[in-house]
């Protein structure tokens, strides 16, 4: 995922791929071998799973061969070396934007949050080192998560952080790395995955758009993320996009361990809305909606009116990027919108008290997807649409027709 574009509204993008990428290439000698949905197919196809069910015995029971001079591992994440390797791995090869200015700098405690939630497995943490050095060179990882598409909810995994090292690619390492992930997860009766990516690949399910909400716009501008628009000065731009002091919605407050059951309803719920949706079990929603400080941010509204009762919930999750050459700033602080509910206060208010929250603990920018009812507020709310796409893809499943779905259908968030 990758770019940074300055977009209509003078604003720039950084996730998602390369530009040029939007257009399918004419061979996907990797990905044609797999099975996902290709661009030519059509027709009467039944949604449901492309490859013929297998028996987890008939799975192969070797890892796939690296090249002689690299090692598989498993990166244990509960063992802070190897969170550090991780880190270090992925905060100098992983997403650049277009014109290499910004690179995606998950902290370690961010990757010990994604990566070690309930049900996961050491054994898909897998990194491949040099064999002479040890040095980690590549990474890839998968957790469970059920999620359903359209009327049915299945088994998966989602699967993130495909890491190779600048000197080591375009060597056919990654199909490497996805076959032997894709492997260990089969060994566990897994048979679909759910993955994104700003390359255009066989096939998304959905395409989704970026939009960027300016916190800090002297720094943004400062920084070649964003750009003053056509007859505004620093003055005005700042003045635009300043915002209240405090938040607007009474009752909002950190959430707590023990809102877990009201808000496994609501989630559930309010999730049941979309086409491609997580379910999330209790032990899920307290993993993925707690408050740890530069890493995940989730508040609740409790009601005024019914002291215990929680009706809404906001949460964003923390991604810096580091911000390569510039004298003076190293860090650009990024809030990425992730779940949501808004039922007794509209979303835009919602989510207007979150960037509050975000701008007074020092992040520049506030960022959120175009799926869900994200929509409703991004005009409103003084957000600018990214350029580049983020495509989501689901592996050994296809919709019916080998369709795909609108934004507004997606209702699944993957760091
Ligand atoms: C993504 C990355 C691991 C690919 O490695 P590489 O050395 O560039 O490419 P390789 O020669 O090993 O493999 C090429 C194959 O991987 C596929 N590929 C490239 N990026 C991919 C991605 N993000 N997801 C899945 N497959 C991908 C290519 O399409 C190609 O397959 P094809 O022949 O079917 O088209 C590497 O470029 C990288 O680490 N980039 C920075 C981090 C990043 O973008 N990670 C992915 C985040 S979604």
């Amino acid at each position: 995922m990758e770019q940074r574009k300055v977009s209509r509204q003078g604003m720039a993008t950084m996730l998602t791929q390369v530009e040029e990428s939007r257009k399918a290439k004419e061979k996907y000698v990797f990905w044609e071998t797999q099975p996902v949905t290709q661009f030519n197919e059509g027709g009467e196809i039944e949604e449901g799973p492309i490859a013929a069910p297998r028996a987890v015995d008939d799975v192969q029971a070797q890892p796939y061969c690296l090249p002689d001079s690299f090692e598989w591992c498993v990166c244990n994440l509960n063992e802070d070396a190897v969170v550090q390797e991780v880190y270090e791995l992925l905060s100098n090869n992983y997403v650049e934007d277009d014109d290499n200015m910004f690179r995606f700098k998950y902290s370690a405690s961010f990757l010990k949050w994604c990566l070690l939630c309930p049900g996961h497995r050491l054994e898909w943490l897998i990194g491949v080192r040099v064999k002479a050095s040890r040095k980690l060179v590549g990474f890839i990882s998968a957790i469970p998560a059920n999620i359903r598409v359209n009327t049915k909810t299945v088994a998966m995994v989602e699967i993130n952080f495909l890491c190779v090292h600048k000197k080591l690619r375009a060597k056919r390492l990654a199909p490497v790395l996805i076959k032997e992930i894709t492997r260990r997860v089969n060994k566990c009766d897994i048979w679909q995955a759910a993955y994104t990516a700003g390359v255009l690949l066989p096939k998304p399910v959905a395409t989704c758009r970026y939009y960027h909400r300016s916190l800090n716009p002297r720094k943004l501008i400062d920084v070649g993320f964003s750009r003053l628009a056509p007859r505004m000065t620093m003055a005005r731009t700042i003045k635009l996009f300043k915002l209240p002091g405090t938040t607007a919605t009474p009752g909002l407050r950190e959430c707590r361990q023990d809102d877990t059951p009201q808000l496994v309803e609501l989630l559930n719920a309010h999730l049941g809305l979309y086409k491609l949706a997580p379910m999330f079990t209790p032990a899920e929603v307290t993993h993925w909606f707690q408050n740890i400080d530069g890493v995940i941010n989730t508040f609740v509204v409790e009601s005024p009116d019914a002291p215990g009762r929680v009706t809404d919930m906001v949460s964003f999750y923390t991604l810096p990027s580091s911000i390569l050459g510039h004298p003076q700033h190293t860090e650009l602080k990024a809030a990425y919108l992730y779940y949501t509910i808004a039922l007794s206060v509209p979303l835009r208010q919602l989510v207007s008290d979150a960037m509050v929250l975000a701008a007074a603990r020092g992040y520049d920018v506030f960022n959120a997807l175009d799926l869900m009812q994200n929509e409703s507020f991004l005009r409103d709310l003084k957000f600018g649409q990214g350029d580049g796409q983020l495509h989501y893809y689901l592996f050994n499943w296809r919709l019916a027709g080998g369709c795909s779905m609108a934004p507004q259908d997606v209702g699944l968030v993957l760091m």
